[in-house]
């Protein structure tokens, strides 16, 4: 293995070895992302490439073999910056996320995706007391984290120590800040976050949180929470009008937009050389 320096960009990239695949990665890429090159499968579920990694789940645990000397480790928060060898799924891995999975099934026993993960790494039931029916939130951190770092609101938080951790808004109350975009939503991976738009709101029952939905200026129809056009719009006057109607207006405009570009691109062929 050896680091090699490539002269017409002049970055380094070091060579290591996955599962005896050898790959040439850039300084500070995570193993998870150099894997993902080679397309070799690692679970992972407090991953997402829009944050920081925070290695709450741990499933995406690795052996990593480093002079000689071998560490498991989360593969999502690893920076490569020397020669290593990777094995994604030797004896130790498989045993490490059995249990790391036996862990995430005491504490979601309900979820559907935690089953299912659950099952395809060979773990059908947990030897550790469950938390009991409920929420299907593993704690992840990915909703508190995107809507602190991404949508920039900071409308949820984790409270709480040990087995009383949750992730809440603001005293467990309705919250004044959420914007009820569904970043949230989004990229839980355990579907515990839901938003339902309900007769003209939209509801996050998760957080307990409800925002009018703004009516699109073109159609009429409810399509957005008000107070998510206005914080994407805010300071920024070009977009008010794109974002103040729907989706599918938007669409409609566009499409007649460029229709008239054609026809009028058309014409002006026809003027100029006979022929469209
Ligand atoms: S609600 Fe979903 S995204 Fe948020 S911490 Fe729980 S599992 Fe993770
Ligand atoms: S995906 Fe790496 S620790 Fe959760």
């Amino acid at each position: 293995m050896r680091t090699i320096w490539y002269e017409e960009t002049l970055i380094a990239m070091i060579r290591i070895e996955i599962d005896g695949q050898a790959v040439d990665v850039e300084r500070d890429t995570t193993i998870l992302q150099a894997a993902r090159q080679l397309a070799i499968d690692i679970p992972a579920l407090c991953h997402h490439a829009a944050v920081k990694p925070y290695s709450a789940c741990r499933i995406c645990t690795v052996e990593v073999i480093r002079r000689g000397r071998s560490q498991l480790t989360a593969s999502c928060s690893y920076p490569i910056r020397e020669e290593i060898q990777v094995l994604t799924n030797s004896e130790r891995v498989i045993h490490a996320r059995r249990v790391l999975m036996e862990l995430l099934l005491a504490q979601c026993p309900e979820s559907k995706d935690i089953r299912d993960l659950a099952h395809r790494l060979g773990v059908e039931n947990t030897r550790f007391r469950t938390r009991g029916e409920g929420s299907n939130c593993i704690l992840c951190g990915l909703c508190v984290r995107v809507c602190r770092d991404v949508i920039g609101v900071s409308a949820i938080s984790f409270v709480n120590r040990g087995w009383k951790r949750e992730v809440k808004t603001p005293f467990d109350a309705p919250s004044e800040v959420c914007i009820a975009c569904r970043a949230c939503a989004h990229v839980c991976p355990t579907g515990a976050i839901q938003a339902e738009d309900i007769s003209g709101n939209r509801m996050l029952s998760f957080w307990q949180t409800s925002r009018e939905l703004q009516a699109c200026a073109s159609c009429g129809r409810p399509f957005a929470p008000g107070a998510e056009v206005q914080h994407l719009t805010r300071g920024r006057d070009d977009l008010r009008e794109s974002l103040g109607i729907c989706p599918q207006c938007r669409r409609t405009e566009t499409g007649g937009r460029l229709e008239r570009w054609t026809t009028s691109a058309q014409s002006r062929a026809i003027k100029d050389h006979g022929t469209p």
